[in-house]
């Protein structure tokens, strides 16, 4: 025997009441039996999102990377949501305008915030250049979920470095609104983490972000 269609929101506790979320109407929360505070206790460690943050070239992805390594390593579950890797199929419709990366940032947040409720620590290695899209997405999630980890080498490290070839692209007029050379690069004012990606050594910037995750309690003391 099903509810009565008329009251079923109201007379069904797993569904919340009807809203409206853009364009999507008369849609109603479905809860979850196995929750996020479950899965914490299941798995023996917090989920957060690591939000890495800075110019191309600047070693998010390499720094996301070998964090996620040393995480896994430890038994965690975790994962890497990489710019360049989403780029290549659920963000593929996206471009580089100010509006394409905007939306690119709020379809990441929402993934990165499935994630954390899933007891997942995600990791998201993307420019991320406004400092309004990255708010958006920390104001997803419960406060001391989202960590802001800023990857400041300076401008001319990365373009020296130029590991893709763009900034030579970009300074040849071949790529319109590159950031750092044709589009703006909003630095965070007061990340969770800053860290010298442009001078430390690989091994530095992970041992700075461990002990700061560790700090926080947001991962056990590695044994
Ligand atoms: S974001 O600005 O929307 O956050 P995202 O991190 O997804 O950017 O993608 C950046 C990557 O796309 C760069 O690492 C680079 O390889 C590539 N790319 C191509 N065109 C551009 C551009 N105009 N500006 C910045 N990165 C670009």
């Amino acid at each position: 025997m099903s509810a009565a269609p008329s009251e079923a929101g109201q007379a069904n506790p797993t569904y919340g009441a009807l809203t409206t979320e853009g364009n999507s109407t008369n849609i109603a929360w479905h809860h979850s039996t196995v929750t996020r505070a479950a899965r914490a206790h299941q798995r023996g460690h917090r989920s957060a999102i690591l939000w890495f943050t800075g110019l191309s070239g600047a070693g998010k992805s390499t720094l996301a990377n070998a964090v996620n390594s040393a995480l896994f390593e430890q038994g965690l579950a975790c994962y890497v949501l990489d710019g360049d890797n989403i780029r290549h199929g659920l963000c593929k419709d996206l471009g580089f305008s100010d509006a394409a990366r905007e939306e690119n940032i709020r379809r990441i947040g929402e993934v990165a915030k499935l994630f954390v409720d899933a007891g997942v620590v995600a990791l998201t290695a993307f420019v991320s250049p406004f400092k309004a899209d990255r708010d958006k997405v920390r104001a997803l999630v419960p406060a001391g979920d989202f960590i802001e980890i800023h990857c400041a080498a300076d401008l001319d490290v990365c373009e020296q470095r130029d590991t893709k070839g763009l900034y030579a692209k970009a300074r040849a007029g071949e790529i319109k609104e590159f950031t750092g050379i044709s589009s703006p690069y909003e630095a965070p004012e007061a990340p969770e983490l800053r860290v010298d990606t442009g001078s430390q050594s690989l091994e530095e910037s992970v041992a700075q972000v461990l002990a700061y995750l560790q700090g926080q309690g947001i991962i056990p003391q590695a044994e």
